[in-house]
């Protein structure tokens, strides 16, 4: 086995302060929002990957198929010797990535990037376990802020998958894809995974599942402040929605609150007084379209070489290189 100590560029203590920075920061804006970094603590990764499974949470399936069909074509077409995937979790689809550049020969080295310790540990040891030859190297980070310390590999695939990138709003978009940018050199490439634009019907029942486990994933974001910032939001006192926004072709989720409360944070000697109805948002979903998507990667100077969907089209993979 290959697989290096993580390393750390986000640490417990680090997060945290930055956990008690933004809970501030968003419980008193307007609207009142969350950023969706925090739900992946153990408990919320293990919620996403159950999300994963669901019949309604078609995205994990629509880009594996788009993976099982074009995974050599992006092996190929990159010649790739070192996969970052940023954001990875548990991994999963990536092995088909993985397993496409180790047949083609290329692989050397494996670097997911994740905010989880947790799932990282996980994923890098199976990894590891499936493929010895290749030397696994996860390193413990914030997409939003690391990027410019990732390892300088010869021949890099950046991958972001799984339409993560739709939890951004658009200036942070325009942020990300400028770090991205500034890390890829000639002969690198960006591998991108976005959820496309479709019914409102279908969009809805992705984010609000029948056995509620996205109403669990959700409302896991109240327990981690709970936890780590001496809070005592009850969850029951709060329902999960999801809301489909025509004008910004995005899902929203927002945690409501069922009836007037104070609630305290502790840590931050704060408290906020909410009144039923009141909705705290917790996550956007951007969903994207072809033409958006090349004009957001060249607005960061990247060149759109390839878009790859799924049959019926739900999901697409874009891969593109610096210009
Ligand atoms: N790529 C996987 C997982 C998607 S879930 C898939 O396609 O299924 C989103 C992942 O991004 C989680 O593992 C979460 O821990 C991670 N994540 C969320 N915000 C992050 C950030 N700011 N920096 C690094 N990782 C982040
Ligand atoms: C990780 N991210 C792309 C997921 C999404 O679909 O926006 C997170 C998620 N939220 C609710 N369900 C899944």
């Amino acid at each position: 086995m290959t697989v290096t100590d993580p390393l750390v560029l986000l640490d417990p203590e680090a997060l945290a302060g930055q956990l008690a920075v933004d809970v501030r920061a968003g419980l008193l804006a307007r609207p009142r929002t969350l950023p969706p970094k925090y739900f992946y603590d153990a408990h919320g990764s293990r919620l996403f990957d159950e999300i994963t499974r669901l019949p309604e949470y078609y995205p994990t399936r629509a880009e594996r198929a788009v993976l099982e069909e074009h995974a050599d074509d992006v092996a190929a077409a990159t010649g790739a010797q070192s996969l970052v995937e940023l954001g990875s979790g548990t991994s999963e689809k990536t092995r088909l990535l993985l397993d496409a550049l180790d047949r083609a020969g290329t692989l050397r080295r494996f670097v997911p990037f994740d905010v989880d310790p947790a799932i990282l540990r996980e994923a890098a040891a199976a990894v590891s376990a499936e493929l010895p030859g290749v030397d696994v190297a996860p390193v413990v980070g914030d997409f939003e802020h690391h990027l410019d310390q990732l390892p300088r590999d010869p021949r890099r695939l950046v991958a972001f998958l799984g339409s993560t990138i739709g939890n951004l709003d658009p200036d942070q978009r325009a942020g990300f894809l400028a770090g991205v940018r500034s890390t890829l050199v000639d002969g690198d490439a960006f591998l991108l995974g976005t959820d496309l634009v479709k019914p409102e019907a279908r969009l809805v029942a992705a984010y609000d599942d029948a056995q509620g486990v996205t109403a669990a994933f959700d409302k896991n974001v109240l327990t981690v402040i709970d936890r780590e910032l001496d809070a005592d939001f009850d969850l029951d006192d709060f329902a999960h929605r999801a809301v489909w926004v025509p004008e910004h072709e995005r899902i929203e989720m927002r945690l409501e609150s069922l009836r007037d409360q104070r609630v305290r944070i502790g840590a931050l000697d704060l408290e906020i007084d909410l009144v039923a109805g009141e909705q705290i948002r917790t996550e956007i979903s951007s969903k994207f379209r072809r033409e958006g998507v090349e004009r957001e990667l060249a607005a960061a100077g990247l060149r759109l070489t390839h878009w790859w969907t799924d049959a019926p089209g739900d999901f697409a993979l874009s891969l593109s290189v610096p210009v």
